[in-house]
């Protein structure tokens, strides 16, 4: 039986630690809604931003609950649900609603889920496995597959992946979690060369990477790399990592004569016109990873992840833990994102 309060870690005031409170109301489902026991809330940069800066302060409405990757337990459903799509005791994973006010997110003790936007966790995944995925394969989904964007035909729709054998990708930033899982949808997409700047080779070519190159250099040498890589058919690109300022790399990078797409994961500052290359014809497409906002893409996906994660079709990222609802701690990985540590995605054990 869940009781009528929790406690949650919320941020009360922009530019403030988090703290830790008790005797906030837990929620009733409503319709095509679930309520989870949290187990693991997933802290992204984004939470950090939201923080120290309001990033997305139009969809939040303080006091504020953060954390957008939620995994639990379902302990209530929505009336219109029951029996249908999730069961209580049904172990699952989400985005945390992104709709303005929302009192959602992961960190705390009960957190509602739509149904549409969360799925079932397979039995090879654990709970911390699951907590990787939502932020981060949801923005390269979109960018891969929302029409406006680079509008690749996803693999589930009639004719599936094919078709893209001849098409390049070039995706920057393979040491994150996003370009992990912008390389394993790129595969599931049939692209047929996928070349990626940094990160691991081993782990991303067996993501489906068909050449990883060094990130490190001068960036008019990543640029040269790059170059002699892709040569000038290139005309696609996602850039997970870079601010507009560094994001001449990857614009540099397309073909002159034919032009194409960036698109990218930030988006907060200018492009160094001056160091883009005479004649680039580019456009630059920008990526806001909510499944709430491109339901026509990432509701089918959610429905076919649980058999991607069996068939290891998808696969988790790295993460780290914290143990317990502790501000402290929460704040403290949140600093390390603000001051350019190196985070591995952390998952807080909520209970
Ligand atoms: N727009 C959206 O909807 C959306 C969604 C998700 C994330 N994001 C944003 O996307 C960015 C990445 O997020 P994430 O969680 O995937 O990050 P992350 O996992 O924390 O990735 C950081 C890693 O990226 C690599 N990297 C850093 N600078 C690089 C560079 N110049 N070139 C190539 N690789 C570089 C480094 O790995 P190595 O040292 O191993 O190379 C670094 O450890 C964040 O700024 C986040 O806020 C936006």
């Amino acid at each position: 039986m869940t009781g009528t309060t929790q406690k949650a870690v919320v941020l009360h005031e922009i530019g403030a630690p988090l703290r830790l409170e008790s005797g906030r109301p837990i929620l009733n489902p409503g319709p095509r809604q679930v309520l989870v026991r949290v187990t693991v809330a997933g802290l992204n940069p984004h939470d950090q931003k939201s923080r120290d800066v309001g990033l997305f302060a139009h969809l939040l409405s303080l006091p504020a609950v953060l954390s957008n990757d939620v995994v639990g337990v379902v302990t209530e459903v929505g009336e219109s649900v029951s029996g249908r799509v999730f069961e209580i005791g049904d172990r699952i994973v989400g985005q945390a609603n992104w709709v303005k006010g929302s009192p959602h997110g992961g960190l705390q003790e009960f957190a509602l889920l739509d149904i549409e936007h969360a799925c079932r966790v397979p039995n090879n995944i654990s709970d911390d496995e699951a907590a990787t995925l939502p932020t981060n394969f949801l923005a390269p989904l979109i960018a891969l597959f929302v029409p406006e964007k680079l509008g690749f035909r996803p693999p589930w729709q009639v004719g599936g992946s094919g078709g893209y054998d001849q098409a390049t990708l070039l995706v920057i930033g393979g040491g994150s979690a996003c370009g992990k899982f912008t390389t394993q949808l790129a595969r599931l997409a049939g692209i047929g060369r996928i070349v990626v700047v940094g990160g691991d080779e081993s782990e991303l070519k067996a993501y489906g990477a068909t050449e990883v190159l060094s990130r490190f250099g001068e960036p008019e040498a990543v640029q040269d790399r790059i170059r002699a890589s892709v040569g000038n058919d290139l005309r696609y690109v996602i850039d997970t990592v870079n601010v507009p300022e560094d994001q001449h790399v990857g614009i540099n990078a397309l073909s002159l004569t034919e032009g194409g797409k960036l698109v990218r994961l930030r988006r907060t500052g200018q492009v160094r016109a001056a160091l883009v290359r005479e004649g680039a014809k580019y456009e630059l497409v920008d990526i806001f990873g909510s499944s709430f906002e491109y339901p026509e893409v990432c509701k089918p996906f959610w429905e076919r992840l649980p058999g991607y994660l069996r068939d290891g079709e998808i696969r988790p990222t790295t993460f780290s833990t914290i143990d317990g609802l502790d501000p402290d701690k929460i704040n403290k990985v949140l600093d390390g994102y603000r001051d350019g540590v190196k985070v591995v995605k952390p998952n807080v054990h909520v209970s």
